[in-house]
């Protein structure tokens, strides 16, 4: 597969068109951000141990029948990926309250969420990823109600099965963002799952093991990456 020109270079990750106008190369950078990109700092190592990761879990997630755009590992730091039209919607899934939604509801970090909420967020810097509903969606034709519904559908599926994977790890799921677009007419999961786009803690001592490291000045950000990698079989070397 011949890498082309860039296509898109967004805060962690470049996307490359190929000679295949179907697939796409997504590279993994060491850059990291938090704040709406007001905080850019570069970790060494990050844009493979994400790449990995991301790997493995899609793996896992194509074994469980959930669509995503994943074709393969091209390099340490590059995977093939199937070119979506991406809808500018992010989805995200909460077992644990933490992050905005304690600060949007004063509600206490930590408290375990039955059910599982769901949100939606309109993916746009400028505006800070505002949280819309299914009916602004539609109204400005950001995703389909039919769309809506097989993203929360996928994004409730993946739940279930990265739940039980962390669990085995000795690590709760606490909440987690995913991205979908639409490729020959199917939504498929897009964009990555990596510890940049969820919260994970450690099941005994709660410690952050997630990019929540980085937000909060905790230091050992990459470290603890590696270490979710491990614990759920995934090898660096
Ligand atoms: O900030 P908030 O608490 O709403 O984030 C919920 C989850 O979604 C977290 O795991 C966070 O890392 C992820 N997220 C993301 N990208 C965004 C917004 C949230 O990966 N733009």
């Amino acid at each position: 597969m011949e890498k082309r020109q860039e296509l898109y270079a967004g805060k962690a990750k470049s996307v490359y068109h190929t000679d295949d106008p179907d697939r796409l190369i997504l590279e993994f950078r060491d850059d990291t951000s938090a704040f709406d990109g007001e905080r850019m700092e570069s970790l060494a190592r990050k844009g493979m141990v994400n790449n990995k990761f991301n790997a493995f879990i899609m793996g896992k997630l194509q074994e469980a029948g959930i669509p995503t755009h994943f074709d393969g590992l091209l390099s340490d730091t590059e995977c093939v990926v199937k070119k979506l039209d991406m809808l500018p919607v992010e989805c995200v899934v909460r077992n644990i309250a933490a992050g905005s939604l304690c600060r949007r509801l004063g509600v206490e970090e930590g408290q375990v969420l039955t059910p599982s909420t769901f949100e939606l967020f309109l993916k746009n810097d400028a505006q800070h990823d505002p949280m819309i509903n299914e009916s602004l969606a539609e109204t400005f034709g950001w995703a389909t109600p039919e769309q809506l519904k097989e993203m929360k559908a996928l994004t409730y599926k993946v739940n279930d099965v990265l739940k039980a994977l962390f669990e085995e790890g000795g690590m709760l799921l606490v909440d987690y963002k995913l991205e979908f677009g639409v490729f020959k007419g199917q939504i498929v999961l897009g964009d990555e799952f990596s510890p940049d786009g969820c919260r994970l803690w450690d099941a005994k001592t709660r410690e952050k093991l997630d990019k929540d490291r980085f937000r909060q000045g905790l230091g050992g950000v990459i470290e603890a990456y590696e270490e979710v990698g491990r614990r759920i079989g995934i090898s660096f070397d």
